[in-house]
């Protein structure tokens, strides 16, 4: 049975606690909606897992979406589907439900990744599309120089690609996911180019693994940045990534068909 905190949440973060701006920062860019919307093809029921606040929710499509914690489920814009209390371990739908399927953000949260994976997988007759972060590149970012507890953290919570392939079975493809310079969903890595940002603390609790350090060490990474920056040491080392228009990091899209 999957464990459930006060306010819903069934992942190794309780959103009760650090959801509450997540759709100010973490709002959907069209870029990766485009990637995401190729992996559903022409889909037309579409199951969202571990919805949140409904990002990369698109209106062509009929959506369910799933969302355990009432935090999230709260900030769903009126126009977007009202979201189903269930977990991706244990989905109240019938075999082969759905046309295809999406879990974005979310797996490495999950109490078992491999248990929710077959789920979905039960449920949808074509495509699973799964993004997440391949755990074996989230630490070659610049992030790791300045907060390294933050990325041994994700990299320890991202579930192994090939896991969650063997979960999915059928045929998988893995495609990286480049990121936009104007990222305007603000993960980790989207602030690749706009170093100055991750000095906010909101833009920081906008990414789960920033919760897992203590106050003391996110003290520590400010002052570490904030110092970089005015000697001007991050742009000798990273300066050219301000204009690079796009970046490959750990940001992978998993397409599963049967
Ligand atoms: C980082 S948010 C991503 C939300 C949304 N998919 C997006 O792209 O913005 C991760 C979401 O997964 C949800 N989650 C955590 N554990 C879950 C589980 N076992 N089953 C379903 N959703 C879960 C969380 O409540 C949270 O809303």
């Amino acid at each position: 049975m999957v464990m459930r905190t006060y306010d819903g949440s069934a992942g190794d973060v309780d959103y009760a606690g650090i959801g509450a701006g997540y759709s100010s920062y973490r709002r959907p860019d069209e870029r990766i909606a485009r990637a995401i919307a190729l992996a559903l093809g022409d889909a037309r029921e579409v199951l969202n897992v571990g919805a949140g606040t409904g990002s990369y929710e698109n209106p062509g499509h009929t959506i369910t979406a799933v969302e355990p914690s009432l935090a999230m489920r709260a900030q769903r814009p009126a126009q977007l589907a009202t979201a189903i209390d269930a977990v991706a371990e244990d989905l109240p739908f019938a075999d082969g439900q759905f046309d295809a399927s999406m879990a974005l953000f979310s797996v490495h949260q999950w109490s078992d990744a491999e248990a929710g994976l077959r789920e979905m997988r039960r449920v949808t007759r074509g495509p699973v599309a799964v993004l997440t972060c391949d755990p074996t590149l989230v630490r070659d970012f610049w992030l790791y120089d300045y907060a390294p507890d933050v990325l041994d953290t994700e990299a320890r919570r991202y579930p192994r690609l090939n896991t969650l392939a063997e979960a999915l079975g059928g045929t998988v493809t893995v495609e990286p996911v480049p990121i936009p310079l104007d990222c305007t969903d603000g993960f980790n890595e989207a602030y690749y180019g706009r170093p100055e940002m991750l000095l906010d603390p909101a833009a920081r609790q906008a990414c789960s693994a920033w919760s897992f350090i203590g106050d003391q060490a996110r003290q520590e990474f400010d002052t570490s940045l904030r110092r970089a920056l005015g000697s001007g040491a991050w742009d000798e080392a990273f300066g050219p990534l301000r204009h690079r228009p796009t970046y490959n990091g750990s940001l992978v899209l998993l397409r599963a068909t049967p």
